[in-house]
């Protein structure tokens, strides 16, 4: 079996960038190199503000970087220089053409594939480690296989990355599992073991799974539709709770503590985000429809209906709570990122919720303790989301403070469960909001019954949470419009 000496990563974001990082803290042996079209971007991972905001990695990246971590745009030359190529490339969904909001765009991979085969001049191993749907490394081959030099051989391995962002470095140091999948052959299996020889610097033998690339590719979809449909599945019950009084917290506590079903990923929410979750089970989706199971393929799209349907209810609840209109009104909008620890916004929820209450007419600022203005605006002026860049620059405040960005407005709503949100003074915010002040937590993060006694109309996913008969909010507006809101049908 040859050695690893030297491994080439193509694409340097969320992926590429936290794993070969920690590839080359553990392997102090092996030269990384981490390579991307955006000079942007490397310019960044070279400099002291790194390109993402992960816990721990801006230490793993000093440790490393110039020693055997080096980050740069010079593609061609790292191919040559590499024993192994990671394609770490984004894979989006299409959004034109065959397979529109479903297919994944295999265009990145594609064009890396081709780049390999173009400049490589001696063998080499190369492994897909971003999420494609399965056959991908079949596709992969033919490229490499049909563009090769005289003389060259390639070998194409799967190992799906499992990490999510947030924790991101915790979860390579400490992987549940490394996933390889590659041929049955014993030059396939060569490469597995190859590859695997790097993990297992850091990682015990029973946690790296070998199998045949196929199983290797499913699995990441089918991981990823699995969690995904545990989070629409508790949604889906915080609906019944608030129907029903039932409380969508004890709820997921009562079901998790069955060691069959198991705690993990039941914690209700406005719904989830980021740039995998909705992607990878529309790829599924889309496997599904093109291999004829299209009662299969109907069943993982209610995953993604169900997570559309809740942050659609959370922003309802928004309108219906301010009696019914939202026009003219400040709303304050508490956390953009897609979850706490994370600057990305991807497919964020609180991009949704704000659209939503855009188009209702309200005036919105934000707050997130990482995600850059920038970011937002570009967010919010996406031609894909639809909305006319004018208003959203004429409604949309960006505030740097989370008082500022709670002053004087009607409501605020909890859209990213930042820790930080639980130690707010919030007889403060309550004193400089209009009244009655509303709290939504969509994240399930703060002290209700405390947010009650200081005087706010709180409502929370998944739960009924009342104001005090003698809550300072007026006794007129609380006659007319309490009971109506106890007794709304909040679906
Ligand atoms: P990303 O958009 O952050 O990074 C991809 C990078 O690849 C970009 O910087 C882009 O410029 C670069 N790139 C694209 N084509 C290139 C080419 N031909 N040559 C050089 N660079 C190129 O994406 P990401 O979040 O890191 O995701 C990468 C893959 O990993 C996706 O398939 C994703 O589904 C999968 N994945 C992501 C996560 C996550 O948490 N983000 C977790 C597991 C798996
Ligand atoms: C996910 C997978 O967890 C990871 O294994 C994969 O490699 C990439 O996709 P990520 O999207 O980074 O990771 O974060 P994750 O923690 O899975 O959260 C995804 C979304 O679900 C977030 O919006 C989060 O807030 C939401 N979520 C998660 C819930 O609403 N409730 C939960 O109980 C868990």
């Amino acid at each position: 079996m040859k050695e690893i000496k030297t491994i080439t990563c193509i694409g340097a974001g969320y992926v590429g960038g936290p794993t070969c990082s920690v590839i080359a803290q553990k392997c102090p042996g092996v030269n990384v190199h981490v390579v991307d079209l955006s000079q942007e971007r490397i310019d960044a991972w070279n400099s002291d503000s790194l390109p993402i905001y992960e816990p721990g990695l801006k230490e793993v990246v000093e440790e490393t970087r110039g020693k055997n971590l080096f980050f740069s745009t010079k593609i061609d030359e790292a191919i040559n220089e590499a024993d192994l190529i990671f394609i770490s490339v984004n894979t989006p969904t299409k959004n034109f053409g065959l397979g529109k909001g479903r297919a994944p765009d295999l265009k990145y991979i594609e064009s890396a594939a081709r780049n390999i085969a173009n400049v490589a001049r001696e063998n080499k191993i190369v492994v897909e480690k971003s999420t494609v749907p399965v056959k991908a490394a079949e596709s992969i081959s033919r490229i490499l296989k049909c563009n090769r030099k005289a003389g060259i051989r390639y070998q194409v391995l799967s190992n799906p990355e499992f990490l999510a962002e947030g924790t991101a470095i915790k979860d390579l140091l400490n992987p549940d599992r490394i996933l390889i999948g590659g041929e049955q052959t014993p030059e396939g299996k060569e490469a597995v073991d190859a590859l695997a020889s790097i993990y297992a610097q850091w990682i015990d033998d029973e946690r790296i799974i070998k199998t045949n690339t196929w199983s290797s590719e499913l699995s990441k979809l089918a991981a990823n539709a699995f969690l995904a449909q545990r989070v629409s599945s508790i949604n889906s019950i915080s609906a019944v709770c608030e129907a029903t009084g039932a409380d969508v917290d004890e709820v997921a506590k009562a079901i998790g503590l069955d060691n069959r079903i198991g705690k993990k990923f039941l914690k209700a929410g406005v719904g989830f985000g980021g740039s995998c979750f909705q992607k990878d089970v529309l790829n599924l989706v889309y496997l599904c429809e093109a291999l004829n199971l299209s009662e299969v393929g109907a069943y993982w799209h209610q995953v993604i209906s169900m997570n559309e349907y809740q942050k659609k209810r959370f922003a309802s609840l928004i309108v219906k709570c301010l009696f019914n209109t939202v026009t003219g009104k400040k709303i304050s909008i508490l956390g953009f990122a897609f979850k706490k620890d994370t600057g990305d916004t991807r497919e964020s929820p609180a991009i949704y919720v704000t659209k939503y209450l855009l188009e209702e007419g309200a005036k919105i600022s934000i707050y997130d303790p990482k995600v850059k203005a920038k970011q937002i605006m570009m967010d919010l002026t996406d031609p894909q989301l639809g909305l006319d860049p004018e208003k959203v620059h004429k409604l949309v405040t960006i505030e740097k403070d989370p008082y500022e960005c709670c002053q004087k407005s009607h409501a605020f709503a909890v859209c990213t469960e930042w820790n930080e949100f639980q130690e707010l003074d919030y007889a403060r915010i309550y004193q400089s909001m209009l009244k009655p002040a509303f709290a939504f937590d969509g994240r399930l993060i703060l002290d209700h019954d405390k947010l009650v006694r200081i005087g706010f109309q709180v409502e929370a996913i998944g739960k009924c949470v009342h104001s005090l008969p003698d809550s300072p909010m007026e006794s007129g507006i609380n006659d007319i419009f309490g009971k109506q809101l106890l007794a709304r049908n909040r679906s």
